[in-house]
């Protein structure tokens, strides 16, 4: 009897002090976060690049870049889930392996559009040049806006070494070979060719 009391009175002194109580509840979501983020760091599911995957050449990095600046991520989604809805519409779901040399995600939430992780190699590269610049003139019914911009769009040759070079330091495996032939790789190309080189590889690398 005296020991439930005890414990009672103990409990009544977490639930009427605020602070302990703050500082008990971080502790439990503190040692709650790291068990389930710290053990993903060591699964090499998660860490290690899927069988195949190559980093995005010098062309198809500056259409992510122009994807990530003209906020294509806020009307699709590149993160196919485990559902049979999922699958059947889009193909085989999203491993995280695919993702190891993406800087930042571009998995996206909102779906006004379809996901776009699989839609390498769905269409030809006409097909998208003529719906990026006028998507109505493909799907009728489309409230995707046209981006004709893209096409006269010059890429900057200079600037894309540096950006493989920070990746580099993030993990991505590129070699002074491709740095060194990336500005060639870009020169006299528009936008519009890069991003449909980068919406040509997304999604390729699962057999
Ligand atoms: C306002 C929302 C919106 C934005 C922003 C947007 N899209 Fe779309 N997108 C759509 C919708 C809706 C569709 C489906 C109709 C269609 O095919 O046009 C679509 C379709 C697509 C498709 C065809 C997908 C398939 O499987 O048929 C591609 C590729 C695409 N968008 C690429 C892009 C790119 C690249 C950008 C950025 C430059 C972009 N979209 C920006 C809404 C958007």
């Amino acid at each position: 009897m005296a020991n439930t009391h005890q414990q009672a009175r103990g409990h009544e002194k977490i639930e009427t002090s605020n602070t302990l109580m703050i500082v008990l509840i971080l502790v439990a979501v503190v040692i709650g976060g790291l068990v389930e983020i710290v053990t993903l760091f060591f699964q090499r599911s998660t860490t290690q690049p899927l069988e195949g995957l190559k980093p995005y050449t010098a062309l198809q990095l500056a259409g992510r870049d122009v994807y990530i600046r003209e906020g294509c991520y806020n009307c699709h989604s590149q993160m196919i889930r485990p559902f049979r809805a999922e699958t059947l519409r889009y193909g085989p779901y999203s491993k995280a392996g695919e993702f190891v040399y993406d800087h930042p995600f571009q998995w996206g939430s909102k779906r006004t559009g379809p996901d776009l992780h699989r839609v390498g190699g769905k269409y030809n590269d006409e097909w998208h040049r003529l719906h990026l610049v006028s998507p109505r003139a493909l799907v009728p019914e489309s409230n995707m806006p046209a981006y004709p911009w893209l096409e006269s769009a010059a890429l900057d040759p200079e600037s894309i070494a540096p950006r493989m070079k920070a990746l580099r330091v993030v993990g991505v495996p590129y070699s002074d070979e491709d740095l060194n032939s990336a500005a060639e790789a870009v020169k006299g190309r528009t936008e519009l060719d890069a991003v449909v080189a980068y919406l040509q590889v997304l999604g390729t690398a699962v057999k």
